[in-house]
């Protein structure tokens, strides 16, 4: 693709996902979009199409089904070992624990750099190929000052190159290590260690932190949080996954950009959110293998809080690599959202979730042209034909994208 100005025209539906602009509908046909220098300069009817600037080339997607970039905003993608076996004793009846966890972060430390980073460089190239063009990416299966740090650090590499804007997550508190006198004690460490050493070094934008029954206390976590925010990085929390903990009054507290699950969020959540600027992300994959209580989506939409949609790939509840289309389908079968709510939470929402709404998610003047065509028609395909729709040709920055189809 030349450096200048390209035209994308199609005679298809273009879903711009803009709800906040009531002027301009969800969806355009036929619709036409200038990209210039990696970014939208601008969109709209074909026969509104200004003058100026000249088109250097014009690409017809004819009437292919074409969407913002995915935006897939909770992923664990540094890892090494599986667990299917332990997700086929759970469907048998055993308990989900943190040993499941502790089983990974020692097939982690055991493996090489360059095994875990050729790991993730495939789960995430599995991303850009199924139409997610932003993502976000969790450590949290080190466990250790030195293994937190080597998993950020390897993250970066799997991503080098990678057309796709990965934001990193540092989850030191995801499980207790078998080393730590106890969780209190290990949440001191990473609060006074790890977090000044992340910070420090730039290795993670976000703070997460597995809030929950078995994992880490409310009191864990606000010390967790507050160094966090201490040294200048910004909040999210796995919360309300397991049990109802208050989890999500506390990272509201603390200004988190958002809250991840709530499978066993109840009225008192919804209206907490709803009074806060906290992004609710929902993650039916997981709950759906964990065959868990589902998040009230509804409730959340109902009641005006921003949703998002976001896959949870990880090492233990949810194995799925580019399933963002199938996690849109199910925002809609399983949580009862429409199509549209499930799309924009999948695309608007997740860069909210990731604090990148003016830069993604959207087909406006000014964010990355981000694009992706899909082999569908209609939005509602990702519903009918659950896990299956496919991306046709994904453009990252106004640039196509090598995907194996
Ligand atoms: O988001 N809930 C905590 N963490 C992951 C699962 C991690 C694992 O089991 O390896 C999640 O579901
Ligand atoms: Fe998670």
């Amino acid at each position: 693709m030349s450096a200048g100005i390209t035209l994308f025209t199609g005679s298809g539906r273009l879903a711009v996902a803009q709800p906040h602009v009531a002027a301009m509908p969800g969806t355009l046909s036929p619709w036409a979009l200038l990209v210039g220098d990696g970014r939208i300069l601008w969109v709209g009817e074909p026969g509104e199409l200004p003058s100026e600037p000249d088109a250097d080339e014009v690409l017809d997607l004819g009437s292919a089904l074409v969407t913002p970039g995915l935006v897939d905003a909770h992923t664990h993608p540094l890892y090494a070992g599986d667990r299917s076996d332990e997700a086929a004793a759970r469907l048998a009846g055993q308990p989900y624990t943190g040993g499941g966890i502790l089983r990974t972060v020692a097939a982690t430390r055991a493996a090489s750099d360059e095994e875990l980073v050729d790991l993730a460089r495939h789960r995430l190239m599995a991303e850009v190929a199924a139409g997610t063009t932003a993502v976000e990416c969790k450590s949290g299966y080190g466990l250790s000052t030195d293994e937190e740090i080597r998993s950020l650090r390897l993250i970066a590499r799997a991503a080098d190159g990678l057309p796709l804007r990965v934001t990193r997550t540092f989850l030191g508190a995801h499980a207790v290590p078998g080393e730590a006198a106890s969780a209190s004690d290990y949440a001191h460490t990473v609060a006074k260690q790890m977090i000044p050493a992340i910070a420090a070094d730039g290795l993670a934008e976000f703070c997460d932190v597995f809030c929950d029954e078995g994992f880490f206390t409310l009191q864990d976590a606000e010390m967790v949080l507050s160094a966090a925010r201490g040294a200048g990085l910004r909040v999210r929390m796995h919360a309300e996954q397991l049990f109802r903990t208050g989890a999500t009054e506390l990272a509201i507290r603390f200004g988190a950009v958002s809250v991840d699950h709530l499978e066993q969020l109840d009225e008192a959540g919804v209206a907490a959110l709803a009074a806060s600027n906290t992004v609710a992300t929902l993650l039916p994959a997981p709950a759906l293998v964990m065959r868990g209580h589902v998040p009230p989506a509804r409730g959340l939409l109902d009641s005006g809080v921003t949703v998002a949609l976001a896959s949870d790939a990880n090492a233990g509840t949810f194995g799925g690599w580019g399933q963002m289309p199938l996690v849109i389908g199910l925002g809609a079968a399983l949580l009862g959202m429409t199509i549209d709510e499930a799309l924009t939470a999948a695309t608007v929402g997740g860069a909210a979730s990731l604090g990148l709404s003016m830069e993604r998610g959207r087909l406006a003047p000014g964010l990355a042209a981000d694009l992706v065509a899909w082999d569908a028609e209609h939005e509602g395909a990702f519903a009918l034909r659950l896990g299956s729709v496919r991306a046709r040709r994904v453009w990252v920055a106004g640039r196509e994208v090598q995907i194996e189809t």
